[in-house]
């Protein structure tokens, strides 16, 4: 059950599971698509606080920071622009688009054992083809110790198995529906700052990068790039000029000092968000998130 809480006078709110209420589409006629990936770091616990910002009246929806595109498959918006740093991820989506049942088909086909995902895992995605790669992709996501991609320095995947809980291959369906909802969407994968220069004038765009705060021990190692309080700042110039363009936005980040400065112009609310990231039981607890907005 969600509960409410109050976080230095701001009401806030503890969004502790899907809600039943999620199982439908924001428009309340199409049935929400559950994202096929897992991902750390995903916002599904708060995505109805994040879809009372969408009006479907926007001309597009863009997240430069996609992972699992969690409010993407919420909303089904009609039009998009998705891009990530993870290009490996950005394939995979490229190659689902194109050949659902084939990529559910052959994911499906390989065993969920620990020899075989090791197995999986050892072997060189450069000597793959896109639709290897991403066969590859979503089983080791899927498999892999809490949904966390992470690569050594050259590049090799290098997350252990899940012994626990990593759940099942999502149904058939759930790729069909991702693919056909991926055929509205623009696939970018690069820096933030080529997508979020594309922005125009009443694009939406929802901004969720990974943590980087100074003062606290957080998880965000996506890649062997790590997101820095230089990447933040980047980022503050970008939302400035979205303003001026004329586009709406939303920011979730990490309630901290260096947020609150860079952010302060805009509207800022503070939730009581239940987290699961990095994994570590002792991490699982309630956090104070922002949500910046100028809409
Ligand atoms: C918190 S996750 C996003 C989760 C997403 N909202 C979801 O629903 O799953 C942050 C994402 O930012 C990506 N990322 C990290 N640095 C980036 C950069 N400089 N430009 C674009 N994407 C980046 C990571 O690969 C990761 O997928």
């Amino acid at each position: 059950m969600p509960q409410t809480a109050r976080v230095s006078g701001v009401r806030s709110r503890t969004l502790n599971s899907d809600s039943p209420a999620d199982a439908v589409g924001v428009a309340g006629q199409l049935p929400s698509v559950t994202p096929i990936l897992r991902w750390a770091g995903s916002k599904r616990k708060i995505l109805p606080v994040l879809a009372d910002f969408w009006k479907p009246s926007y001309r597009r929806y863009v997240e430069p920071f996609a992972g699992s595109a969690a409010l993407f498959f919420k909303l089904q918006p009609e039009k998009a622009l998705l891009g990530d740093i993870n290009s490996a991820l950005m394939e995979a989506y490229e190659v689902i688009r194109e050949r659902p049942d084939d990529v559910h088909r052959a994911v499906s086909a390989i065993e969920r054992t620990e020899r075989e995902y090791y197995r999986v895992r050892d072997r060189s995605s450069s000597r793959l083809k896109a639709f290897g790669r991403a066969v590859r992709f979503v089983y080791l996501n899927r498999y892999c110790f809490n949904g966390i991609y992470r690569t050594n320095r050259d590049g090799h995947f290098n997350v252990p198995f899940a012994h626990k809980k990593p759940g099942v291959i999502p149904p058939i369906e759930d790729f069909r529906r991702s693919a056909a909802l991926l055929q509205s969407a623009a696939l970018k994968a690069g820096d933030f700052g080529e997508v979020l220069s594309a922005v125009q004038a009443n694009d939406f765009v929802y901004v969720d990068p990974p943590y980087a705060v100074e003062s606290r021990r957080v998880f965000r190692e996506y890649d062997r790039r790590e997101f820095s309080k230089r990447d933040l700042e980047r980022l503050a110039a970008h939302l400035s000029t979205m303003d001026r363009k004329g586009a709406a936005f939303v920011v979730s980040y990490a309630d901290c000092r260096e947020a609150r400065e860079l952010f302060s112009r805009w509207s800022i609310r503070r939730i009581a968000v239940r987290r699961h990231i990095a994994g570590f039981v002792s991490a699982r607890r309630n956090a104070i998130e922002l949500l910046v907005t100028n809409t």
